[in-house]
């Protein structure tokens, strides 16, 4: 756990010291029905954000710094200074923002200039800024704006991300944004969603449409090729995630962990050097020979490194899902 990790889950707890977790682990259970039935469009009740903050932050803070991570793998030259995130809820990309640029990456010297977080609903802004509190070091180049995204006219960011907004947005409105992006001086746009195959319908319309406009894709796809997945399959990563008390208290979980499922996709309109492919499941093993699912040349296919192929097997021996697959 890093630095900004261990401040977003002590600022999560602090949130919670007068407040009936018995309750929250109620209504959290209402929250999750409602996201599984794509039918959460906007929190009804302040105890309904407090349960997302409580339960969800943990998992998409965790699922999108892996995403940003991946800006820093397959484009290291490009450099972020100025974020645009539309629909920021409790600030989630911020906080992964900020593990990934700031504090993690020393080398890359990337130092955020300017964030600037779109909202619509006050009071998630209210706990955004809370859980900022005690983060002083970066607060001056953070900026708030309550608002609807589809207002917003400046992209003229080098990243404007979306994460877990586009399950609450129409077809419509996710043509718009990608176009306004486009249309706009930033670089890189981000989209990070559940990996249900809900999730995954989302991202890949949204790949469809960025594809369609000439753009290259960081990650995951290694190329911009057809999608090969197939119908009832969806392309998802996951992230392990460490639960605290209260996160495990409230989704009634004994392990000490979960693993957050996610779909996403980075579009530049700046060239991209690709891998040659990426590993869609987990690894499996056998005395003889390692088999990796692999997103390659526009299929899905099965591709096996000897262990006596000494040489290649060492170059993929610790690649695991979700990792590139590069020899
Ligand atoms: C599921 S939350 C995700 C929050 C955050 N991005 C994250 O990753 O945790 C979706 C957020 O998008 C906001 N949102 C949805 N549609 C919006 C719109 N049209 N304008 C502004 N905010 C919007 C909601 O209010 C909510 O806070």
């Amino acid at each position: 756990m890093n630095e900004t990790e261990k401040m977003l889950f002590d600022s999560i707890n602090s949130l919670f010291e007068n407040i009936s977790l018995k309750e929250l682990k109620f209504i959290n259970l209402e929250l999750s029905k409602k996201y599984k039935k794509q039918k959460q469009k906007t929190f009804a009740s302040d105890k309904e954000r407090l349960a997302y903050i409580a339960s969800r932050m943990p998992a998409t803070f965790k699922a999108i710094e892996y995403s940003l991570n991946e800006i820093i793998n397959i484009s290291p030259s490009i450099k972020i200074k100025t974020v645009l995130d539309l629909g920021a809820g409790p600030g989630t990309s911020l906080w992964a923002l900020l593990s990934v640029f700031n504090l993690q990456n020393e080398e890359i010297k990337t130092s955020l200039s300017n964030i600037c977080l779109v909202e619509k609903d006050e009071k998630m802004i209210f706990y955004a800024k809370k859980l900022l509190e005690n983060f002083n070091k970066i607060s001056k180049k953070i900026t708030f704006e309550k608002k609807d995204i589809l207002k917003i006219k400046n992209y003229d960011f080098d990243l404007v991300m979306l994460s877990y907004v586009a399950n609450e947005l129409k077809n419509y409105q996710i043509d718009k944004i990608i176009n306004r992006w486009f249309f706009s001086k930033s670089k890189i746009i981000v989209f990070v969603e559940p990996g249900t195959k809900y999730g995954f319908t989302n991202i890949k319309y949204i790949r469809d449409k960025l594809i369609k406009k000439g753009c290259n894709i960081i990650a995951p796809c290694p190329n911009t090729l057809k999608c090969p997945m197939p119908k009832n399959d969806w392309c998802h990563f996951y992230v392990r995630v460490k639960r605290s008390k209260i996160h495990k208290y409230i989704k009634g979980g004994s392990l000490g962990y979960e693993d957050e499922k996610f779909s996403y996709v980075i579009a530049t309109k700046e060239n991209v050097k690709n891998p040659k492919a990426r590993i869609l499941r987990f690894v499996k093993k056998t005395k003889q020979e390692i088999h990796f699912t692999l997103c390659k040349d526009g299929k899905v296919l099965i591709e096996k490194v000897l262990r006596k192929d000494k040489k290649r097997y060492k170059m993929v021996k610790k690649l695991n899902w979700g990792d590139v697959f590069d020899v």
